[in-house]
């Protein structure tokens, strides 16, 4: 039996385009940018082109305006999100702004549509780091994608991996909670967390070998940039825009809600996390942790086999958060972001991160974060070095 073919809906018809004119459209920007003396530069470059890109993307973005909300429900509208971002995260690194030739009116109904998608949905009205990693749907093996630059792919691909890697470790470690960490069966729940955390290790050590460091820098970090929706900027999208890695630090103990900078941290980040990670973070959040249980038993159950065994485990699982943090803040950022930018004009220097500010302000945050997270010997910042070496020395 024949079945009759379904006509091609607005958001069906956008998806289409964002996989395959768009990309098209972007990839031969980036191979004009990186074809000159300075890569970093992209005013007057490809004119045409950015007008296409402007055009085409506008026709589908008004006919999903006129359209109005048609409530898919959640996916499909978090997915559209996902599209009409990537196409203002373009423009953004194209340098298309409202006062460029022919640009304001698309903007501003681009703008219209991502603040009517975002508002709905409960997120950041831009796309977000899971629009390109864990929520990124493939379509007979593809996936959503900027440009077909193989740094794009490895790039997304290898952040993928360590993003499920660190959810998996939150998982297991947030099921801890209600068996208490005298449980028998908890060093399980912590040798499984500790796993997932060696395959966060050996992912961004196989990421830190494979991708090339100027065409990660030149042609895909720029599509990480802030860019305005309506009266707004928002920041970037960065690989930490999940709950998981912020899970582990809280219920470990390594970062602690109640430190003014930190929670500052998790504040800005919940609209650039999925919802149901926003809940999870929040649970998180008014737990007791890990460090702090054990440190209420230490003077009462230190010889105790149950004790050891557990703060053992504990310990380890700690390094290996710690470990994770310094090869992303040491080896990642340093390679790929950090020396890049010494070589840069000037001017091409402004909003070289995602977050927006200058580069040596987002690199002592990134550098804090890693302090922490490795409960580094620091009296400046609230580490938890001197409460592990108790830990160590109780159990050693
Ligand atoms: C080439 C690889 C990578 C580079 C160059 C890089 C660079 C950066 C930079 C520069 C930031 C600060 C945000 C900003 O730009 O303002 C950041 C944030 C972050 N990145 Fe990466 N990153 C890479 C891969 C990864 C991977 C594989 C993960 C694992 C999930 C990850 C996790 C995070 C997290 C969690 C944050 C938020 C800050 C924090 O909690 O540490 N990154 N990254």
């Amino acid at each position: 039996m024949q079945h009759a073919q379904k006509a091609q809906s607005n958001t069906e018809a956008f998806d289409d385009w964002v996989r395959s004119g768009f990309v098209a459209l972007n990839t031969a920007l980036e191979d004009l940018y990186f074809d000159q003396e300075n890569r970093a530069n992209v005013a007057g470059v490809g004119d045409e082109v950015k007008a296409q890109l402007v055009a085409e993307g506008w026709e589908y973005i008004r006919a999903l305006l006129e359209e109005g909300n048609t409530d898919e429900g959640f996916d499909a509208g978090f997915d559209l999100l996902g599209n009409v971002g990537l196409f203002m995260g373009a423009c953004r690194r194209h340098e298309v702004t409202e006062s460029s030739s022919g640009a304001a009116e698309p903007l501003r109904d681009t703008s219209a549509l991502a603040l009517q998608l975002g508002a709905s949905l409960g997120v950041a009205p831009r796309f977000a780091t899971s629009h390109l990693t864990t929520h990124n749907r493939a379509v007979r093996g593809s996936y959503r994608m900027f440009t077909s630059l193989e740094a794009e792919a490895l790039f997304l691909e290898y952040n993928t991996r360590a993003i499920l890697a660190y959810k998996r470790a939150a998982d297991a470690i947030v099921r801890v909670l209600p068996m208490g960490v005298s449980h028998p069966v908890a060093c399980d729940l912590l040798t499984t967390a500790k796993q997932a955390l060696d395959d966060v290790i050996r992912n961004n050590a196989a990421l830190f070998d494979v991708l090339d460091i100027d065409r990660f820098f030149y042609c895909v970090r720029p599509y990480y940039k802030p860019y305005r929706v309506g009266l707004h900027e928002y920041r970037g999208a960065n690989a930490g825009d999940f709950a998981g890695i912020n899970e582990i630090d809280v219920l470990l103990g390594l970062c602690q809600p109640e430190n003014l900078s930190y929670s500052q941290l998790l504040v800005e980040k919940f609209l650039f996390m999925m919802p149901e990670d926003q809940q999870r973070l929040r649970d998180c959040m008014r737990r007791r942790s890990l460090l702090d249980q054990l440190l209420d038993e230490l003077e009462r159950s230190k010889s105790e086999p149950w004790f050891r065994r557990v703060a053992t485990t504990f310990l380890t699982l700690c390094e290996a958060h710690g470990e994770a943090a310094k090869q992303h803040h040491d080896q990642l950022v340093e390679r790929f972001i950090s020396r890049p930018s010494d070589s840069l004009p000037e001017e091409n220097l402004t909003n070289i991160t995602a977050s927006g500010p200058p580069l040596h302000v987002m690199l002592s945050s990134l550098e804090k974060l890693r302090d922490l997270r490795s409960a580094a010997d620091r009296d400046d910042i609230p580490s938890r070095y001197l409460d592990l070496s108790r830990l160590r020395a109780a159990v050693s």
